[in-house]
């Protein structure tokens, strides 16, 4: 059990209010040798993602006649978190990419690229709290950036539960301390829900009351991504 308090005087250890965000950068180009690329830091958390593709799938078993497909690797480096992590997949990297493929497959036109496969890779290079949806933030910046048609980006964040009070965006502290977290992904354009997992207890209103708020965080980062997309095509 946890023994220090992580809300003082309704602030959190960073000085954060239980509904804010942390300080969220945004960056695309982020790699050369890709079709399209992002980095998202949220606080000091940092994903950097890319993209490469439509390209065409080898070997040809693995191809679908009738739709393209999306892959996803989601890896931590070693050197992210503070005790060092073991090089390579894992159980959890195993599941996280799992999960960001599925929060975003509903958003691109797959069936629009038959026997193509569009490869996309989330690096997490520091971790405090909520990576993979800052992974899902970065993977979805990239995939407009390399002009893969979209139904709509897809906007990520967590929220939670800490000393009694529901909460956005957990740091890595209050992640591996809350009484719950939740991280959700959303095509906000299209008010779809395409990532929702869920670890502690929770009462049906406070479950309800999360949503909301990651809803309006959610729309923060929708629009951070929207301006950073319409800037990049400034100029050109
Ligand atoms: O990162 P996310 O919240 O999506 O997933 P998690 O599995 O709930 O991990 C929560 C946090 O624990 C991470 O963001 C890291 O800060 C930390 N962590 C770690 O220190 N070492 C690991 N091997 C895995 C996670």
């Amino acid at each position: 059990m946890k023994e220090e308090k992580l809300l003082i005087d309704g602030k959190r250890l960073d000085g954060r209010s239980p509904e804010q965000l942390r300080e969220i950068q945004m960056k695309l180009s982020a790699v050369n040798r890709a079709n399209g690329s992002a980095e998202v830091k949220f606080g000091k958390t940092t994903a950097v993602a890319s993209v490469h593709g439509p390209r065409a799938l080898y070997p040809r078993f693995l191809q679908e006649s009738d739709t393209g497909i999306l892959r996803v690797r989601y890896n931590m480096a070693p050197f992210s978190v503070v005790d060092r992590k073991s090089p390579g997949p894992d159980r959890r990297s195993t599941e996280i990419s799992k999960v960001t493929r599925l929060a975003l497959e509903p958003t691109i036109f797959l069936e629009d690229f038959p026997k193509v496969t569009i490869d996309g890779f989330v690096e997490i290079i520091e971790a405090d709290g909520s990576t993979r949806v800052t992974g899902i933030n970065a993977l979805s910046l990239s995939l407009a950036s390399a002009g893969v048609p979209m139904k709509d980006l897809v906007a990520s964040c967590s929220v939670g539960k800490i000393d009694g009070t529901l909460i956005v965006d957990l740091n890595g502290k209050e992640d591996n301390n809350s009484e719950a977290d939740m991280a959700v992904a959303m095509l906000p354009n299209k008010g779809l829900i395409s990532l929702l997992q869920m670890d502690g207890a929770l009462t049906k209103e406070e479950i309800l009351k999360l949503l909301q708020l990651a809803k309006e965080s959610c729309m923060q980062i929708y629009e951070m991504q929207k301006k950073i997309l319409k800037d990049s095509y400034k100029g050109e």
